[in-house]
């Protein structure tokens, strides 16, 4: 089939690169020359493992605009507008400009309850994407299920066809239950955070052994081992965006349950700076950061808890000294770990990026002037740490 994507963001990018996989003839199609430029070098125009390798085929094309395709696929973003309402201006546009070139049109990108039925096209399809960062290509490729909503039987159809060498589940619902079914999901990780940050706060403060209780949740099956990691709170485009998107649609009678998440995450942000004030004054500090992005394995920054925490620690008078190994912050000027740690008087971990676990903890301390390390992702062992001269606290620890 000839699929047109809309949008070269990471669910656009990343959809049109699976598909052409699956032997698809696949145009990606974006209004920023210079990225659509990028793309036909071969470079990706954001930092995503295994991305690069799939760009090369030759079943992927890129342009500025196309003519005719089966199948137009919406992928670009949806933020947050100054109020707190979705931004609807790049869909409608993609609408307006696309939807009628294209047999059927699929609307991957998170919209409104509504949004989708409102199309003037008789073949419209809500097919939510689920893919994270970091690892997109084996969410895409190996996704847990697919959610399909559509009011046309011919669309039905197509769906089950281009799904078909996929090995997942397909959910075929209505578009409004397609719709709702992406924010409900990002809406239950949130909560899931939060959950977890909380109980971390409250073994710290009552006392109790915070990785003996993680474990003991971790084994109920009802409950999950994964989403369950106490941190600086959740960031990124998507799980904040999508919580204020799902709140902003409802009553305030409506999901006391999400209110709090959300509530409790702007909260864990801060702790980490009332963790370090807790041990020394910071006007004059040197504070070392390792870690900026939003999660590892992206150079993602939308939403990153780091750039709270950098902005409340300068408001304190604190200096920092940051390292990221692909975080595209104005803060990321050291060359490496151990850069951010010299004549340092704390050092904060704020990303878990998996060249952090194997530092030389004795250098690190060795470099610093003070002994302080505050890991806001739980990264270490506490005894290690404790062991190379450190005074050691965690989230929960
Ligand atoms: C999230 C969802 O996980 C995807 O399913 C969804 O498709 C995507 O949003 C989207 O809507 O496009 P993503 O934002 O890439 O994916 O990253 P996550 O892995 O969900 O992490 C989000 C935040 O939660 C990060 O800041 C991460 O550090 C934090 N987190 C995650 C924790 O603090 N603890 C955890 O146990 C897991």
């Amino acid at each position: 089939m000839k699929i047109a994507i809309i949008g070269t963001g990471y669910v656009g990018l990343v959809t049109g690169a699976c598909l052409a996989k699956f032997g698809h003839e696949v145009i990606c199609i974006d209004r920023n020359e210079d990225k659509i430029n990028l793309l036909k070098k071969g470079e990706a125009p954001f930092f995503e493992p295994g991305l690069e390798e799939l760009l090369s085929n030759p079943n992927l094309s890129f342009d500025l605009d196309f003519d005719k395709a089966d199948i137009v696929m919406c992928c670009v973003g949806t933020p947050s507008d100054s109020g707190g309402n979705v931004d609807l201006k790049a869909v409608n546009d993609v609408i307006e400009k696309h939807a009628s070139k294209g047999e059927f049109f699929v609307m991957k990108s998170t919209v409104p309850l509504g949004t989708c039925s409102k199309i003037d096209h008789p073949n419209v399809v809500m097919n939510p994407e689920f893919l994270r960062q970091g690892s997109a290509i084996k969410d895409t490729l190996e996704p847990d299920r697919i959610v399909v909503g559509t009011e046309s039987a011919q669309s039905q159809q197509m769906m089950q066809n281009l799904y078909e060498p996929f090995d997942a589940p397909i959910i075929f619902t209505d578009l409004i239950t397609a719709e709702l079914s992406k924010y409900a999901a990002n809406a239950y990780l949130a909560t899931k955070i939060s959950f977890i940050n909380e109980f971390a706060n409250f073994c710290e403060s009552k006392g109790a052994d915070f990785r003996k209780l993680q474990q003991s949740l971790k084994y109920d099956t009802r409950i999950g081992p994964e989403f369950l990691e106490a941190g600086v709170g959740f960031g990124g485009s998507c799980l904040p965006k999508d919580l204020t998107a799902i709140l902003s649609q409802s009553d305030k009678n409506d999901f006391h349950v999400l209110r709090g998440a959300d509530k409790a995450n702007k909260i864990q942000k801060q702790k980490i700076v009332e963790k370090l004030k807790s041990q020394m004054a910071l006007k004059g500090r040197k504070i070392g950061i390792l870690g900026l992005s939003f999660k590892p394995n992206t150079d993602d920054m939308r939403d990153a808890p780091s750039i709270e925490i950098i902005n409340a620690l300068k408001e304190e008078g604190a200096n920092v000294a940051c390292y990221d190994p692909q975080g595209k912050s104005e803060h990321n000027t050291c060359q490496n770990p151990y850069e951010a740690c010299d004549d340092s008087d704390a050092l904060l971990i704020l990303t878990e990026w998996e060249e952090f676990r194997g530092i030389d903890l004795k250098k690190a301390r060795r470099l610093m002037k003070g002994d302080t390390l505050i890991d806001g992702r739980n990264i270490y062992d506490p005894d290690e740490v404790r062991a190379a001269g450190f005074n050691y606290l965690g989230i929960g620890l």
